[in-house]
């Protein structure tokens, strides 16, 4: 990622990879009640593992790039503590709770192999995470867009850049 960059399509490109990670979450958690074999079962484990890992990572370098760098600066035109920027700190909140919670029922297999919570706290987040960023991208994006100027944009890509 370059400084040229406009910082809202880069977040936007971030949300490509989340929606894809979404996605492969959604066919998994569909999946594990049918799988007959410990085998697979296992792989599918795995595999949410692995998504737990981005979660825990990527999403978030994604939302404290949003926090720490983008929200500031718009908040000065739309306000912080009421309005988008305040329902979208709170699914983030949300988000990160969910996840925890997914995690800890994943951590428990295969010592327990109730998959009802995995798949509902899976599902929950599922939703709750993609109607976020289609929010972000519908309502918040379009205000940055309006509201900021080329310098701001400019100062906001270069702070996301420090955030890993
Ligand atoms: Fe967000
Ligand atoms: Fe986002």
């Amino acid at each position: 990622m370059d400084t040229s960059i406009d910082p809202i399509a880069a977040l936007k490109s971030d949300h490509e990879a989340v929606r894809a990670v979404l996605n492969n979450l959604g066919g998994y958690l569909k999946k594990i009640n049918s799988v007959l074999s410990d085998g697979l079962r296992n792989n599918l484990i795995n595999q949410l593992h692995e998504i737990t890992g981005f979660i825990d990572k990527d999403l978030e370098i994604h939302f404290r790039k949003e926090e720490e760098a983008l929200f500031p600066v718009l908040g000065n035109y739309i306000g912080l503590e009421t309005g988008p920027i305040h329902a979208m700190l709170i699914e983030h909140k949300q988000s990160r709770e969910l996840s925890a919670e997914f995690k800890l029922k994943i951590n428990g297999y295969p010592q327990s192999i109730d998959f009802k919570p995995i798949i509902d706290i899976g599902n929950s987040f599922l939703r709750l995470l993609s109607g976020h960023i289609d929010k972000e991208e519908n309502i918040l994006f379009n205000m940055a867009d309006i509201q900021l100027s080329k310098d701001e944009k400019h100062s906001i890509m270069v702070k996301m850049l420090d955030i890993k």
